[in-house]
């Protein structure tokens, strides 16, 4: 049995892991192809390493571009790929634009697709990623949820059972897994932090960064609390440019730095005070960390994370940022409850789903 898995972008490093564990301990085949989406070292090698992943078998290099040429050069030259080597099945992850290439490209072969984080919606058709989600799960074969409104957002859309499988989240595997390591990185990681207590932000997303108006309000609201509350602020390569284009000067109490590899933001998150991002899977690992989450949007794909877990929904304005902030700076912060099959065993359920077809 082969198993040829698609991964390009930060995000799917991490759910890529567990699974690929877990189907090498059953002795199955395997080939990670990697698209090139995120090629930054700091983007991508590090997570490999981190994350003890072996080197990708395939590389093709894609780089950055629009949506469409991102998508389309993922098509063309995945499509080689897996006429050459007939895998059984392929699994592509989570909602990024190498994820949307891959499916439609082994769709169009009659090559069997597993989507790993399927059923999550937005209802945001603003976001990339909700289209990207919407057409894997409308083609992939296999759709593997990691929570149940994931198995209820696909009923409504009138998915077919036999297709869903609840295997709950391949995040928190890896998370669980890694936490030890990220613990023992702590000791030295917390000289180079503000002090005991501190806030990390990320913000990636385009409806946050690429607008300079936006930018700037956003990151003038975040010097101002950093005065109660030091933040640490690693930047993705977009918000990097974004910023320096709008010119910002960050204060002391606001510590700009480059993005952090696996286990040294894994040690930072569950050491923080509180997390302010934009992002998908933080959103979920504060969850699984119990520390509180502000998300900087004006809706979540991931809706357990804000009914169970220890995130709250901000929107775009900047008033309750300052409000919700200041009331967990002050230990008003959500406690939260782990979902259900958020329990590391999320990569054995979906390799023995694999190996059983
Ligand atoms: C992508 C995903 C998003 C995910 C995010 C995590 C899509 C549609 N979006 O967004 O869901 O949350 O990854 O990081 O797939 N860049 C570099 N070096 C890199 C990668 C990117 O400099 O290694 C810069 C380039 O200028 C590029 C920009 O970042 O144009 C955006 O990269 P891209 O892959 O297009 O999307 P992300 O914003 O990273």
């Amino acid at each position: 049995m082969l198993v040829l898995h698609v991964v390009g972008a930060r995000p799917n490093f991490m759910k890529l892991a567990p699974v690929h564990a877990a189907l090498a301990r059953r002795g199955a085949g395997q080939l990670i192809v990697h698209t090139g989406q995120h090629y930054d070292a700091a983007m991508s090698d590090v997570f490999f390493r981190e994350l003890g992943l072996p080197e990708p078998d395939r590389n093709l290099n894609v780089g950055s571009g629009s949506h469409a040429e991102q998508t389309a050069d993922v098509m063309r030259r995945l499509e080689p790929v897996i006429v050459e080597t007939k895998p059984d099945w392929v699994v592509v992850y989570g909602d990024v634009n190498s994820t949307v290439a891959a499916a439609l490209v082994c769709a169009k072969l009659l090559v069997r697709v597993a989507h790993v984080e399927a059923g999550l919606r937005s209802r945001d058709l603003t976001m990339p990623e909700e289209i990207n989600r919407l057409v894997t799960d409308r083609i992939a074969d296999l759709l593997l949820t990691p929570s149940a409104d994931g198995d209820e957002n696909l009923a409504t859309e009138g998915v077919a059972k036999e297709r869903v499988r609840c295997v709950g989240n391949v995040m928190a595997d890896t998370l669980l897994r890694l936490l030890p390591a990220a613990n023992d990185r702590w000791p030295e990681l917390r000289e180079r932090l503000p002090g005991e207590r501190f806030a990390v932000v990320t913000l990636h997303r385009p409806s946050n960064v690429d607008e300079p108006a936006r930018l700037r309000a956003l990151v003038d609201a975040l010097a101002e609390l950093s005065a109660e509350l030091p933040i640490v602020f690693p930047l993705h390569p977009r918000t990097r440019e974004s910023l320096r284009r709008v010119g910002f000067e960050p204060p002391a109490t606001l510590a700009l730095t480059e993005p952090a590899g696996y286990l040294d933001f894994l040690a930072m998150q569950s050491h923080a005070t509180v997390v302010v991002t934009d992002s998908g899977g933080i959103q979920e690992e504060t969850t699984i960390l119990g520390v509180p989450c502000l998300t900087m949007r004006e809706n979540t794909e991931r809706p357990v994370t804000v009914t169970l877990g220890t995130n709250t929904l901000i929107g775009s304005d900047l008033d309750v940022l300052r409000r919700e902030f200041r009331a967990v700076a002050a230990g008003r912060g959500k406690r939260g409850t782990l979902p259900p099959l958020w329990d590391g065993r999320a990569g054995e359920r979906i390799a023995d789903i694999l190996t059983a077809q």
